[in-house]
């Protein structure tokens, strides 16, 4: 494989112009892949490119969910300078493609036969105008539940299947002074709680009129007006520093007996796996309450810029490194998620990873695969960030589920204009 690579690469060098052996250009990459578990998993792919002598100008926004690297690339791409790739989520490919300013990597897609190995929904987005313009590199799901063993057992509590039990469990965790869900309050971080109880309370029809819809009155509905009831309730479970927190030191909470729970997607496992714990025993992984069955995902893709002409020979071996069945399996290991190409053996993958899959497969053939809203993959970025405002706004106030009902259907009006 490594030779087949390293022959790719040598050829394109060769169109390109350049003398045969010399060294590809870098690639400068941006991306927001700066807490422990994440910069492991991104190493894997430094070092794959530097095995094939291509450099690496790392280009880090920390952020979780990545809304400060959205605004550093947004200003890098104004100045006329965008950087070689860049991480981005499924809508903001679409985006940025709509905008014009991705390259096109279609030949190697075509070549890679990229269409028949990776799952439609992941296609979608990597697609624009009939061509190729990201590389997928995961598969991750937000609507996980994170579980101390060691906690639930030491007080007599299984995982709660409906937002209810959620609610007693908590209860019974709260009144023996345990916090029972560590939460960062962040936008993105308040938007994956909300992402999961509107999936758990209304079903996976509900989440797609009211959110990748956008339907009215699926907004207004009295099932919206009970997602913001349960998020007051969740308010109330959170300890009293919550405010700010960055998603990976609320699941440290977690791992180190601080906390009893938090909702999140399976970039927690990098921390877990880095801790030294084992996913599926110390730390246990369950659909977020009510939404067994159903499966929100979100993919990390690498985004190809329209970059100069000497650059793209980088840019082909960083696009085809990330779609070599390889890396998938390596990177996606260490990173928590699933490779999106569906023909890499994970059956040497944690427990939480083999549920992932055999969640997906379920979801994919039932219509309940869906992409969430908070990770870039349920509606286009105005319509979102309109959505995180509300959410955001009702949780650190006291607005009523009424008023946030209306406030919300109000934000995704003039938002969709
Ligand atoms: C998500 C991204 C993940 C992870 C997470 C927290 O949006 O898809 O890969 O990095 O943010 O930073």
């Amino acid at each position: 494989m490594a030779l087949v690579k390293t022959a790719r690469l040598l050829a394109t060098v060769a169109v390109c112009g350049l003398a045969t052996g010399a060294s590809a250009a870098d690639v400068e990459v941006l991306h927001w892949w700066t807490a422990g578990g994440e910069a492991a998993a991104l190493n894997v792919l430094k070092e794959d490119l530097a095995g094939q002598d291509v450099g690496w100008e790392d280009m880090p926004v920390a952020g979780g969910g990545g809304s400060a690297a959205t605004t550093t690339l947004k200003a890098r791409v104004a100045a006329g300078n965008p950087p070689t790739a860049a991480q981005l989520l499924g809508m903001s490919v679409r985006e940025w493609a709509q905008e014009g300013s991705l390259g096109d990597i279609s030949d190697l897609a075509t070549d890679g036969n990229w269409a028949d190995v990776l799952p439609q929904a992941v296609v979608d987005f990597a697609t624009y105008d009939d061509k190729w313009v990201a590389a997928p590199v995961n598969i991750h799901r937000p609507n996980w539940l994170w579980i101390n063993a060691a906690i639930f057992e030491e007080n007599g509590l299984t995982p709660p299947t409906s937002w209810d039990e959620f609610n007693e469990v908590a209860t019974a965790l709260q009144e023996k002074g345990i916090t029972p869900l560590a939460h960062g309050g962040q936008p993105w971080q308040d938007a994956t709680v909300f992402d999961d109880v509107v999936l758990g309370i209304g079903g996976p029809d509900f989440y797609r009129k009211a959110i990748i819809e956008a339907d009215m009155d699926a907004l207004g509905s009295d099932t919206m007006v009970q997602v913001f009831d349960q998020m007051r309730t969740l308010r109330g479970f959170v300890d009293d520093n919550f405010s700010g927190r960055d998603w990976n030191l609320a699941t440290a909470m977690v791992l180190n007996g601080e906390a009893a729970m938090q909702l999140m997607g399976d970039w927690a496992k990098g921390e877990i796996i880095r801790a030294d714990m084992t996913p599926g025993e110390d730390i246990l992984c369950v659909a977020a309450p009510g939404t067994e069955g159903s499966y929100l995902f979100n993919t990390d893709f690498f985004a190809f810029f329209d970059v100069d002409e000497d650059q793209k020979s980088a840019q082909e071996a960083m696009a085809s490194s990330v779609m070599s069945p390889e890396f998938q399996h390596a990177f996606n290991m260490v990173k928590g998620s699933i490779p999106p190409r569906t023909d890499v053996d994970i059956s040497d993958f944690d427990a939480c990873a083999l549920k992932a899959k055999d969640d997906l497969t379920e979801a994919n053939a039932n219509g309940s695969l869906l992409g969430s809203l908070a990770h870039g993959h349920g509606q286009t970025s105005s319509v979102q960030q309109a959505i995180f405002d509300v959410v955001t706004e009702h949780f650190n106030s006291d607005m009523s589920s009424r008023d946030a009902v209306e406030e919300l259907q109000l934000a995704v009006e003039s938002a969709s204009f």
